[in-house]
């Protein structure tokens, strides 16, 4: 039978009963972006950048994710486990540590499609498709990614300040605008 969007949170649920979790919805990952066609086929073609919520409760968090080519999200933590699996494009991560007054960079990978990255509680990361074409991904979160109270940053000044989902919104909003008006 094909892959349906319900069939992907129901294998990423019964990964919290794993003894570690974060590593079996990392197994599940890797063995679902194995098949872009298949996840395609269940979530659905990207015509555009954004933030699509599967599945959340207090335990875990399903989002399918597509980054609009040229846009950046600036820095951000989640204060809980995260699994990205990629399945068409590529995500450019950098990290961050945080110290007085602000962050300093720390690094960065790049994840391609076929890839999975799992990231700690504690990371900070920024995010950016450098290509021309969308940056397709499940997320997975070990917890209500919506509700958590948590941080982000400016690029540049590494201000830091409450997370903002309205200016995250936003920033999808424009680069598809910019994405839309190219030759
Ligand atoms: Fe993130």
């Amino acid at each position: 039978m094909a892959l349906a969007a319900e069939d992907i949170v129901a294998r990423c649920q019964a990964a919290l009963d794993e003894h570690t979790p974060v590593l079996a919805v990392r197994d599940v990952l890797d063995e679902l972006v194995a098949d872009p066609v298949g996840l395609e086929h269940a979530l659905g073609p990207v015509e555009s950048g954004g933030i699509r919520t599967l599945h959340h409760d207090a335990d875990l968090t399903v989002l399918h994710v597509a980054w609009t080519p040229g846009m950046a999200l600036n820095p951000h933590e989640h204060r809980m486990w995260a699994v990205i699996g990629m399945y068409g494009g590529q995500e450019d991560n950098a990290f961050y540590r945080r110290v007085a007054g602000g962050l300093e960079p720390s690094g960065g990978k790049e994840v391609p499609a076929g890839d999975v990255l799992v990231l700690g509680d504690d990371v900070i990361h920024s995010v950016a498709n450098s290509r021309r074409e969308f940056a397709v991904a499940l997320h997975v979160y070990g917890g209500d990614f919506f509700s958590a109270a948590r941080s982000e940053w400016d690029f540049g000044t590494y201000e830091e300040r409450p997370r903002d989902f309205e200016r995250t919104r936003r920033i999808f909003e424009e680069a598809n605008a910019r994405w839309r008006e190219q030759p």
